[in-house]
């Protein structure tokens, strides 16, 4: 806890100015605070800049590579033979798994390489198939109309809670089919999955290892009420009842659940924030989008890439390797920074900026590449598409009245809080 302290306070007077001034060779960008005051931009604008593939020695998360343009980006994320996400080497993220004493040995398939990782993708695949999701629609619609028409305008509300959080977990109870008393759970059990223990969210490693316990209890009472009756177009249904899912085994069943709930949560919730924050600092956009309602198609791949959700991932080579002119030993960690990727000019126009009719508004980062692409894009495109046509419906204007404040987190790109008012249309 102290360190995430003092490292906040540490990186508060960050400018351009102070930016270029430190030795390429001390610069940290996987510092959590970085991401928190939201000065990391700075970093990357001059790592790609100047050293592009960067080699940072020393950091709280140990020795690590840094991959910051557009093009390297995708090369490492296309070429999984060489980098690899297996768990058991380190896994998805700068912070080692290992490292986490709360691991429940789930099998998550986001953290295995081939040939594992291909079987068990295409296990659950069947369960997000877009004809499946288009069933969920009405209902993901109805309930999205009414957290909206339950909100007060003209007043000062927090848009993070009141309706990000909301909208997410009420999206994420009605694809599982989760008792709605109890969608809080949900959006506990995600944000424990996920969160840095000391950073807010739970005090220690063992609580974190409690906490995920009861969850899988509890799924494993809901999985076996199911089994055997395929009626329902919820996702443990569909799982617990399709050839080619009911006979995983329990744990990794709950794994891949729980990657399906985590997968999710905080990057739609995020998108959702986030796509409020940029069209207020870009207001000639917001005026586009109330000309002309139908670019709500192209803005919402343009809300993911500006927003980048998951700020990196990382893999870890498995052989020797060069990069962008640097050599890459074998177990060295590789961290792919999507959030500087879909920043990189040389690849997309005007990249800093929020614009919601890009002709190729797809062409972001945000949901990886390769065999690991997100499995569920097209559903965080359609929850999001959703939200903004009710959103358009019923205001004229969302209005941040007050500064962000965001996640101390170097992977989850998250808004912990945007005041905003409401304006009736
Ligand atoms: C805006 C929202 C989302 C963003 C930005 C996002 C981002 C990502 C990223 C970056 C990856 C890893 C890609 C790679 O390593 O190359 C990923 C994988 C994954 N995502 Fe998403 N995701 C989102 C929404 C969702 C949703 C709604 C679901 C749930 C159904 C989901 C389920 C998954 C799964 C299952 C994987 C693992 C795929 C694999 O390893 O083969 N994601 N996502």
């Amino acid at each position: 806890m102290e360190t995430v302290v003092l490292e906040h306070l540490a990186s508060e007077a960050d400018t351009a100015e102070t930016v270029a001034a430190i030795p390429l060779a001390e610069i940290d960008v996987a510092r959590p605070s970085l991401f928190q005051k939201d000065t990391v931009g700075l970093f990357f604008a001059r790592l790609r800049r100047e050293d592009p593939v960067h080699y940072c020695s020393e950091s709280r998360f140990g020795p690590y590579w840094s991959v910051t343009k557009f093009n390297d980006i995708m090369a490492v994320d296309t070429n999984h033979k060489v980098f690899s996400s297996e768990a058991k080497l380190g896994g998805i993220a700068v912070d080692d798994m290992h490292r986490d004493q709360s691991n429940l040995e789930l099998e998550m398939f986001i953290a295995m390489d081939p040939p594992k990782h291909d079987a068990q993708r295409k296990a659950v695949t069947p369960a997000i198939a877009p004809s499946n999701l288009l069933l969920l629609e009405p209902v993901i619609r109805e309930r999205a109309a009414a957290i909206l028409d339950a909100l007060p305008v003209d007043e000062e509300i927090d848009w993070v809670q009141r309706v990000s959080v909301e909208l997410t977990t009420m999206t994420l109870a009605t694809l599982f089919d989760f008792p709605w008393e109890e969608r809080a759970k949900l959006s506990r059990w995600s944000d424990v999955t996920t969160a840095i223990p000391g950073a807010g969210i739970v005090g220690s490693y063992e609580q974190r290892r409690k906490e995920l316990i009861e969850c899988a209890m509890y799924f494993k009472g809901r999985w076996e009420q199911r089994i055997d009756r395929p009626e329902g177009n919820d996702l443990i249904t569909m799982m617990a009842n399709s050839p080619a899912t009911r006979d995983m085994p329990f744990f990794e069943f709950l794994g891949n659940l729980l990657l399906l709930i985590v997968g999710g949560n905080d990057t739609t919730r995020n998108s959702i924030s986030g796509g409020v924050l940029a069209l207020n600092r870009y207001p000639d956009q917001y005026r586009k989008l109330r000309e002309d309602p139908s670019l709500i198609g192209s803005m919402v791949p343009e809300i993911i890439r500006w927003q980048t959700p998951l700020s990196h991932m990382r893999r870890t080579a498995i052989e020797d390797v060069e990069l962008g002119g640097k050599l890459i030993r074998k177990g060295e960690k590789v961290i792919m920074w999507y959030l500087s990727g879909n920043r990189d000019e040389t690849v997309i126009d005007r990249a800093e900026d929020f614009v919601i009719d890009r002709p190729n508004p797809r062409h972001h980062l945000s949901f990886g590449f390769g065999i690991h692409r997100c499995m569920g894009n097209r559903l965080a495109e359609l929850q999001l598409r959703i939200v903004w046509e009710e959103i358009q419906k019923r205001f004229s204007f969302v209005e941040v009245v007050g500064e962000p404040e965001r996640l101390l987190s170097n992977l989850v790109r998250g808004i912990t809080r945007l005041p905003v008012k409401l304006h009736a249309r």
